[in-house]
């Protein structure tokens, strides 16, 4: 299975009836394997959890702190982008140079690296002894 079936998969589980907008995501391990999340949302509404978050859970719960490819899924006009949040989360697990792949249900696909989206990220070495 390829990260577009496994996010597409995954979106049709999640828990969206807030906002009513589903979304799925899968990463790539660096063993190769996929982890998928969906968001899953909560009455109360900020305690709700995008599906990035859901995947990078699947993947560290399994085993892997190392990501190398990520994709993200929702029935948009346009490719969803990351939430800012999430964006620091995946940066935490992938390198500058790790494709993300935003796509809509409709087929519209646009490829960013993490460094394009979250340029200038805070990342462990910040905080070595200056
Ligand atoms: N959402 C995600 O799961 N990932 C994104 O990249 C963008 C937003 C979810 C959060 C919430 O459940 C819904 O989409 C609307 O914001």
């Amino acid at each position: 299975m390829d990260l577009r079936q496994a996010a597409t998969d995954v979106r049709n589980r999640a828990y969206a009836p807030y906002s009513g907008f589903q979304v799925g995501a899968a990463v790539r391990g660096a063993s190769g394997a996929i982890y998928a999340g969906c968001n899953v949302e909560n009455v109360a509404y900020p305690e709700g959890t995008c599906a990035e978050a859901g995947a990078i859970a699947a993947m560290v719960a399994a085993g892997e702190t190392r990501l190398t490819e990520v994709f993200v899924i929702a029935g948009s006009p346009t490719p969803v982008p990351p939430c800012g949040g999430c964006r620091q989360k995946l940066a935490e697990f992938g390198a500058g140079d790790v494709p993300v792949t935003m796509a809509t249900t409709g087929g519209a696909e646009q490829v960013m690296t993490l460094d394009a989206l979250l340029p200038g990220a805070f990342r462990a070495g910040h905080m070595d002894a200056g």
